[in-house]
């Protein structure tokens, strides 16, 4: 089973911006990380990132095709974007959401997330940990 590592504006920085809220790993270790752990946990990883929300949300469609779930950091977008949401929707597989920060620590406009109204789990807090997390989580539900 394929699973579908989505990650929005910005995250591309990963490991340079505010590694004091985001930490020192970049996407790179991250998506090499999570491609391992998948592997050990009996599925595919489909790993993506973009800084445009019609390309995440094209990502989101081609992914009704051919994966059993998506692991989302919709970044910005989580507090802007009712497409991403609208996207996930038609989606019939488990979707979870992460956020490496605590966005409920922070200013108010991170507080409400689009996209928690579909997320079957939500992590935020645990760094890029949360990732790892979320993968074997995935694994649990897709079992
Ligand atoms: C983020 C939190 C968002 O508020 C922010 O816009 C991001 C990253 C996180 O992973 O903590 O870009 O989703």
């Amino acid at each position: 089973k394929t699973v579908c590592l989505l990650n929005g504006p910005n995250l591309n920085l990963l490991g340079q911006r505010q590694p004091e809220i985001y930490g020192r790993e970049t996407l790179a270790d991250v998506e090499a990380d999570c491609a391992k752990l998948a592997s050990e946990l009996g599925l595919n990883l489909r790993a993506l990132q973009s800084n445009h929300e019609g390309v995440l949300v094209d990502a989101i469609q081609a992914a009704r095709q051919d994966a059993a779930g998506i692991v989302i950091n919709p970044a910005a977008y989580s507090h802007t974007s009712v497409a991403i949401l609208d996207a996930l929707n038609a989606f019939d597989g488990p979707v979870i959401e992460v956020h490496i920060s605590n966005i409920h620590r922070r200013e108010s406009f991170r507080h409400h997330s689009h996209v928690s109204a579909r997320a079957d789990a939500v992590i935020a807090g645990l760094g890029t940990e949360g990732y790892r997390a979320a993968l074997r989580r995935m694994a649990q539900l897709l079992a």
